[in-house]
């Protein structure tokens, strides 16, 4: 059957609020027929008169993504339904089921006012000297309230006095808002998210025609710190970007009799502080029943005691309509299992390590306190273990009841990385129901695989656990810790975050955040949105603020995404970018280097410029070896390879630029590029490899990344291979690498001859291994190999870095065996491993243009491979030395 999938508009499902004038439609499409490519599509679109805005005709074409909107101009604040019909080459027809998207503010018709409540907030008394955190002499404070403000209540009335057609709320916020409309919340959880706010501020669009009674109506907001004001990122510093929460609303009325009205945030709005003595997205909440009317939020609410605002003049030239997919919750683990600890303590197990927030329902008596204190792990016998160390990282929310009652407490304005909560003030008995929401931003899930070893299936249901995790407004580095936009950690995982979500707009949403952060002189923050709080970690003392691998990752994401998306716009939009930052390495190497200028002779002064290798730089970060010598501190492992690991890195990213270049057609510039990849490779073997193929610092990750980007002369490649060999063997066959080299090591053992040896690697079961968390019971992937070490020692690292996960891409691409021939996966190759060790495997990767699916099992007698590709796409199934041409459908190949 020839079937329409995944219609989407921008790459979302159903969007609303878009400010784009022309948005693109994308579908799949799915046939059990051979040799099937679409022959035409229509797309019509219409307004909400039915009228159709938009009709393509029959465009004779294969595409089915990207394709742009050409019909009469879009109008502000309408529902547009759409729908595609495509048919095939054999005349097959498909049609999609209706779907729609919404317009914003088209054309920036912004009239409503900043407003601000007029709160005087406290001094901030965060600590800023990094060693102190570093070094656990500062630990969250017991009493958050002394240090945080309350979130602010806002509330205004509004009179409707005829029939209303229909009806859209704008709002965004400095903080995170909860907005209600007639005592319903409407808003979406922790909008506005978190963007660099000074050039990016998302506003949410509702529609809110349901919610509207004739009459006089309420609209009430809560206000919380969110990022914007909170004690964020790993300094858990506040105010990051402003001191003090505001909040914008617009609500448009539509009436039946063809007028129109506009409300707005303005002067008439009221404040007062409530329920929350404070809500931080790290510490928690603290919660006090009844501490305002529970009426506050209803039409018929006298507020004459509330405090007036102050009207703001920040603009509006910084707001955004919707680009991606928002926060949700996404699942809801509905019976978490209670345990009682060897201790006594009470403790809730979600039984996997997630990341949110729990819902509980429980009776309580006047002046009762409970508290909720959520961590990642429990200590070796089983009692409660903060994991999470530094400053304002309490992760515990406190409801205090104010009368006796049963209350449903959820809270708002904060979220946890958690496996366990701590429960005190309160009994069993009295628990009347627990559930644990798990929220992130709602990607679709595009790939899997499971094989014949349940442990490879436990660690990939791990990795896109973790990635799920931390991929809430941006991808962060850990969800409980620091939940910051670490460049690096994303760049060694797109490859396998792409096969396992689709993250196209969510990482081109995060790149162009990325190119707004983006210095004069071409430097890429470490971390995207930056915090001014960086600079207490970015162990230089100067105005260098990014680093090899980690920067970047404004030019390796954009690639990854090209391949597995084939939208040649990535490389467009993020190029000037890319450049720029190619500009700023290219001149770093020419000008900086690790001794004086006169210290060289002419030959070494000429290799020089070509190495990138001064700085601060965090190098192969948390290679296993370093981490152990120097008892858990990281450094160590960025001081040993940082002179090494950027000039490897300049070898990739000058390759790749010449690719990216050669995409986008600059000919003179690839030119220029291989050159200087050239130049760069030479440099480098001159310069860091001896005669026996030795390089400086004796460690795995320097041999895989120099074998891996080419940089061994051909005359001594087989000793660097030797090299890594014998490093992995005296390593009792374990790996030793940290986050830059990881992603290739398997790969570049494969493809030098030794793919026993990477196997070996990927089916090890000791630390340190992927295999050895997963014995552990790890529900998720670790930022430290030996998070939890052999002796059962847990150690204060976190428990949800997808960084290691990069391995995943590996077993897609040699277990499963689907690599792309041509970006976006119209071409591909199939060529699982069926040597690899497994009995059978099975993938599934929802590419833009549909499904592919590659099944294969080993028998006794033979073997059974299944394909299936979907319509448009062909390629090449490589079998038992053979190789066969495969187009959509089903084929089937046994031996
Ligand atoms: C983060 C990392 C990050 C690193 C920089 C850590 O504290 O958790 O994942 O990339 O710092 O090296």
């Amino acid at each position: 059957m020839y079937q329409i999938h995944d219609p989407k508009c921008n790459g979302m499902k159903n969007p609303v609020g878009l400010i784009d004038k022309l948005p693109r439609f994308s579908w799949k499409l799915s046939t059990d027929l051979n040799d099937l490519k679409q022959q035409n599509y229509r797309i019509r679109v219409q307004n909400e008169q039915k009228t159709l805005v938009w009709d393509s005709g029959t465009v004779e074409s294969t595409a089915v993504f990207d394709i742009p909107y050409n019909g009469s101009p879009l109008c502000s604040h309408t529902d547009y339904t759409w729908s595609v019909i495509s048919v095939a080459t054999n005349s097959d027809k498909a049609t999609s089921p209706h779907q729609y998207f919404s317009t914003a503010m088209l054309e920036g018709e912004w009239k409503a006012q900043w407003i601000e409540p007029t709160l005087s907030r406290k001094p901030l008394t965060d600590c800023t000297e990094m060693w102190k955190v570093f070094t656990g002499m500062v630990t969250s404070l017991e009493h958050p309230e002394e240090v945080l403000d309350p979130p602010v209540y806002l509330r205004r009335n509004f009179t409707i006095s005829k029939p209303v057609a229909k009806a859209k709320a704008y709002a965004t916020a400095h903080g995170i808002y909860e907005l209600q409309l007639n005592g319903k919340v409407i808003s979406a959880p922790l909008a506005p998210g978190y963007t660099v706010y000074k050039d990016y501020l998302a506003v949410q669009q509702y529609d809110i025609t349901a919610c509207l009674n004739r009459g006089t109506n309420c609209i009430g907001t809560i206000l919380a710190d969110g990022w914007y004001t909170g004690k964020i990122g790993f300094t858990g510093i506040g105010n990051q970007y402003g001191d003090t929460t505001a909040f914008y609303l617009q609500l448009e009325l539509f009436y039946n009799d063809g007028t129109h009205e506009t409300i707005t945030s303005d002067e008439q709005f009221r404040w007062t502080t409530g329920n929350y003595a404070y809500a931080d997205l790290f510490v928690g909440e603290r919660y006090i029943q009844d501490k305002i009317s529970s009426k506050w939020n209803s039409a018929d609410f006298d507020d004459r005691s509330w405090q007036k605002v102050a009207v703001k003049n920040y603009g509006t030239a910084n707001f955004a309509g919707q680009e991606c997919e928002p926060v949700r919750v996404l699942r809801t683990i509905s019976k978490p299992a209670f345990l009682n600890s060897p201790k006594g303590e009470l403790i809730v197990d979600a039984g996997e390590n997630i990341v949110g927030y729990p819902r509980i329902t429980m009776h309580g008596k006047v002046g009762q306190t409970v508290k909720l204190t959520h961590s990642e792990v429990l200590d070796r016998d089983g009692n409660f273990l903060m994991n999470i160390m530094g400053q304002h990282k309490n992760q515990c929310d406190i409801f205090i009841f104010t009368r006796d009652s049963m209350v449903n407490y959820t809270p708002c304005f904060t979220f946890h990385g958690f496996r366990y909560i701590k429960v005190e003030g309160i009994s069993t008995d009295n628990i009347e129901s627990i559930e644990i929401d798990i929220l992130g931003t709602d990607l679709d899930h595009s790939g899997s695989f499971s094989t014949s070893c349940d442990l490879i299936n436990r660690l990939q249901e791990n990795i896109v656990r973790s990635q799920s995790g931390n991929m809430l407004e941006i991808p962060t580095d850990c969800p409980q810790r620091e939940r910051a936009g670490w460049t690096g950690d994303m760049q060694v995982y797109t490859p396998t975050a792409c096969f396992n979500m689709d993250v196209y707009a969510f990482l081109s949403r995060w790149l162009k955040n990325m190119r707004y952060e983006q210095l004069p002189d071409g430097q890429v923050p470490n971390i995207i949105p930056s915090m001014e709080s960086d600079k207490y970690i970015h162990f230089s003392q100067n105005k260098h603020i990014s680093c090899a691998g980690w920067s970047d990752a404004c030019m390796i994401i954009p690639w990854f995404l090209y391949q597995y998306y084939g939208k040649i716009e990535v490389l467009v939009d993020n190029f000037d970018m890319i450049h720029r930052w190619m500009d700023y390495v290219e001149n770093q190497a020419r000008t900086s280097h690790p001794k004086a200028a006169g210290v060289y002779s002419p030959e070494e002064l000429e290799r020089q410029q070509y190495l990138w290798n001064t700085e601060f730089h965090f190098g192969d970060w948390l290679y296993p070896s370093a981490v152990k010598e120097a008892e858990g501190n990281p450094i160590l492992s960025a001081e040993r390879t940082k002179e090494y690991v950027p000039a490897a890195m300049f070898a990739y990213t000058s390759r790749l630029m010449s690719k990216i270049c050669t995409a986008l057609n600059k000919k003179e510039l690839a030119a220029h590029y291989r050159a200087l990849n050239n130049n760069i490779r030479r440099a480098f073997a001159a310069e860091y490899i001896d005669s026996d193929g030795k390089m400086p610092v004796h460690i795995q990750g320097l041999y895989v990344l120099a074998l891996q980007f080419d940089l061994y002369p051909a005359n001594k490649k087989s000793m660097g291979i030797k090299h890594l060999k014998e490093l992995i063997a005296s390593n009792n066959g374990s790996l030793d690498t940290g986050f830059l080299s990881t992603p290739f090591l398997l790969d570049t053992l494969y493809e030098n001859g030794e793919k026993e040896l990477a196997y070996s690697l990927l089916y090890r079961e000791t630390c340190p291994s992927w295999l050895y968390a997963v014995t552990q019971g790890a529900t998720t992937i670790w930022e430290s190999w030996a998070a939890i070490q052999p002796d059962g020692t847990r150690t204060n690292s976190s428990y949800n870095h997808f960084a290691f996960g990069s391995i995943g891409d590996f077993i897609y691409r040699r277990i499963g065996g689907l690599f792309p021939l041509e970006a976006g996966f119209r071409q591909i190759k199939i060529s699982p491993d069926f040597d690899c060790g497994l009995a059978h495997a099975r993938l599934s990767y929802n590419s833009n243009y549909g499904k592919i699916e590659v099944n294969w099992h080993k028998k006794a007698k033979g073997l059974l491979l299944e394909i299936s590709l979907p319509v448009n796409v062909s390629g090449i199934v490589e079998c038992n030395g053979q190789s066969y041409e495969v187009t959509s459908g089903k084929t089937t190949f046994t031996t």
